[in-house]
């Protein structure tokens, strides 16, 4: 990362770990007894979601879809891509798509309406950040990490102009010009 001003740290390492610790402790108990399909979506997910699966003990299948709708700017456009489709049907299984972070929603929106109709025997979303005062649109979510305010976050699997995907901490960025 020469060059660059590091992010200011906004939630530290150890606090993510043991926040997805409760989180995966929470969705094991509730999913005890039944085999459980996790999508990441990608890319934003793809940490999060590896930390998280290996804190589940259920039976898990893993999925991954890729959607974008930021481009290389900090604001969404509204509109959502589908990259990448998942491989496995979704017919009769329960399922819990797993994201990095809900801000305006409408990725959440699109996943879920095109989920949906996939069938499933059940839908939950579990999201590392989510912020409350962004959403445009109607998403519940079951299983939260962290909520923000409107500040604009980095690391963990998110970017910025696809850099600081890597760093093991949220940060903000600060200095960027
Ligand atoms: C980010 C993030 C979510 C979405 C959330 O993805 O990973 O998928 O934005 O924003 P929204 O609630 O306003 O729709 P992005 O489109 O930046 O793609 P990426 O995951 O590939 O970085």
């Amino acid at each position: 990362m020469t060059g660059l001003t590091l992010p200011r740290v906004l939630i530290p390492e150890s606090k993510i770990k043991q926040r997805i610790q409760d989180l995966a402790t929470e969705i094991t108990f509730d999913y005890r007894g039944k085999e459980l399909t996790v999508i990441c979506v990608l890319k934003g997910s793809f940490i999060f979601f590896a930390d998280l699966i290996r804190q589940i003990d259920l039976p898990i299948s893993c999925e991954f879809m890729g959607v974008s709708s930021y481009g290389n700017k900090t604001a969404s456009s509204g509109e959502v891509k589908m990259t990448l489709d998942m491989t496995e049907p979704l017919n009769g299984k329960h399922v819990i798509i797993v994201e990095d972070i809900v801000d305006t929603g409408l990725t959440m929106q699109y996943l879920v309406n095109n989920l949906k109709a996939r069938k499933p025997a059940s839908l939950k979303i579990c999201s590392m950040l989510v912020k409350p005062e962004s959403l445009k649109c109607d998403v519940e979510i079951d299983y939260v990490g962290f909520k923000l305010g409107k500040e604009f976050v980095v690391g963990y699997g998110l970017d910025h102009a696809g850099r600081f995907r890597q760093l093991p901490y949220i940060g903000i960025v600060e200095n960027e010009h």
